[in-house]
């Protein structure tokens, strides 16, 4: 994966990534191929926060809230014996940062109603999802609730799905709110005279020359300059260079970095029954079902309709056991699978053999691993404690600013 550099103020530095999980208990295919192995890569690359997004599971969830934490501690299981590594990546659970709560409370005062209205979940899911009352304020944040998450770690880049993707965007559209009306300091403009005087005299005079362009011609490569000026300018307090930035761009002070989303080019893991794999339709492959409740799933899951028998050929692109060799096969047996499908060359049991092997092979070490964790509940539970540590630091500064910012820090 290539290094992109988010194109937001402050976070041309910021390589943090944050991602968060509901609760939903032990995972499956579609978690391991979907979001998990994308965490893998990404702990190897970026500062890494994820966490267990355990108060969002009460947005539409509340009536279960006693489920919680047995879900909790299934799915941290398994995102262990999947290889997330607590070397690399903190984990942590999101109602044990009480001030997950605070920031979401200040967000909430100056996020506009019309805001919420307009995410495109937020209409389906009340529509859709009629078994449950979801007309409540809780429901109705829940995306502030994200972007709390999000903006405490000024994480500059958030893996999610597509469907997420709008919440990312309104969590940037409200740091830019909050930046544009607390960022301004009192006293900003002789402080970022002070800070521009403090770039000797070269470049002064050149951060107002592009600051000029950018800002009267929107010149995009003045801006582009100026920033790069800014950010070479390292031995400059923090605070000095984000209010070059803010008085560059007309903001602010950058206070909340604005996140950019990272989306998975996932594998699309299809469900048993081609379907996306979901527990709720019950197609799905736990990492930890038994091998021959593994190996029964495959067999009996539906092939190609027109393959009423053995004689008459098939279209892979119509069968869902197409999906998992995409996944799993090399081109070698794909093509196999191609030509016997289409000449009748071969059975489906036969077909599917090579995706038994692989999908038990590649889940026997998670599903050892995963009771070796179960085994050793301690260590799991130190892991998280040390994660809650790290993100509590991070938290309790970013509220500092914060606090500091809004005029809350009373003394
Ligand atoms: N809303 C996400 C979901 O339902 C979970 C989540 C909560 C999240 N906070 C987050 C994801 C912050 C990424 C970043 O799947
Ligand atoms: Fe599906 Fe394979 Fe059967 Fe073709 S041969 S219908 S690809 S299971």
């Amino acid at each position: 994966m290539n290094k992109l550099v988010p194109m937001n103020s402050l976070g041309s530095e910021n390589q943090r990534v944050l991602s968060g999980m509901r609760p939903t208990g032990r995972m499956h295919l579609g978690h391991l191929h979907g979001v998990l192995k994308n965490w893998l890569k990404l702990q190897h690359e970026y500062e890494c926060f994820f966490f267990v997004a355990d108060w969002h599971a009460l947005t539409t969830n509340y009536e279960q809230s006693r489920d919680i934490e047995a879900s909790m501690w299934e799915m941290l299981v398994d995102w262990l014996a999947v290889g997330v590594d607590p070397g690399r990546a903190r984990i942590f659970i999101q109602s044990q940062i009480p001030e997950h709560a605070e920031l979401h409370l200040l967000l909430s005062m100056v996020t506009p109603l019309g805001w919420l209205e307009r995410v495109p979940t937020y209409k389906e899911q009340l529509e859709q999802i009629t078994e449950k009352d979801l007309a409540t304020y809780g429901f109705l944040g829940y995306p502030v609730l994200q972007a709390a998450d999000i903006l405490m770690y000024k994480a500059g880049w958030v893996p999610v799905g597509e469907d997420q993707v709008p919440h990312v965007e309104l969590t940037r559209e409200i740091a830019r709110r909050f930046n544009f009306m607390f960022g301004r300091e009192p006293g900003f403009e002789s402080k970022v005279e002070a800070a521009i005087k403090k770039l000797g005299k070269r470049n002064a005079k050149l951060y107002r020359e592009l600051r000029k362009q950018y800002q009267e011609q929107g010149d995009q490569a003045a801006l582009q300059t100026a920033r790069a000026l800014i950010a070479g300018n390292q031995n400059l307090p923090l605070g000095d260079r984000d209010r070059l930035l803010g008085s560059l761009e007309g903001t602010g002070r950058t206070i909340l970095a604005e996140p950019q989303p990272l989306l998975t080019e996932a594998a699309r893991m299809p469900g048993l029954d081609g379907r996306k794999m979901s527990k709720s339709y019950g197609n799905t492959i736990g990492l930890r079902d038994d091998p021959e409740e593994i190996e029964q799933k495959l067999r009996t899951m539906p092939t190609d309709p027109a393959r009423a028998r053995r004689s008459d050929p098939g279209n892979p692109e119509k069968c869902p056991v197409w999906e998992f060799h995409k996944i799993y096969s090399d081109q070698k047996t794909r093509d196999w699978v191609w030509k016997g499908c289409t000449t009748a060359g071969i059975g489906c049991l036969e077909c599917k053999q090579p995706v038994i092997e692989s999908v038990l092979k590649e889940l026997k070490p998670i599903r050892e691993r995963a009771a070796e964790i179960e085994a050793n509940s301690d260590m799991l539970r130190n892991v998280v404690s040390q994660g809650c540590d790290a993100a509590r630091e991070v938290a309790h500064d970013t509220m500092d600013e914060v606090r500091q910012a809004m005029g809350l820090k009373y003394r």
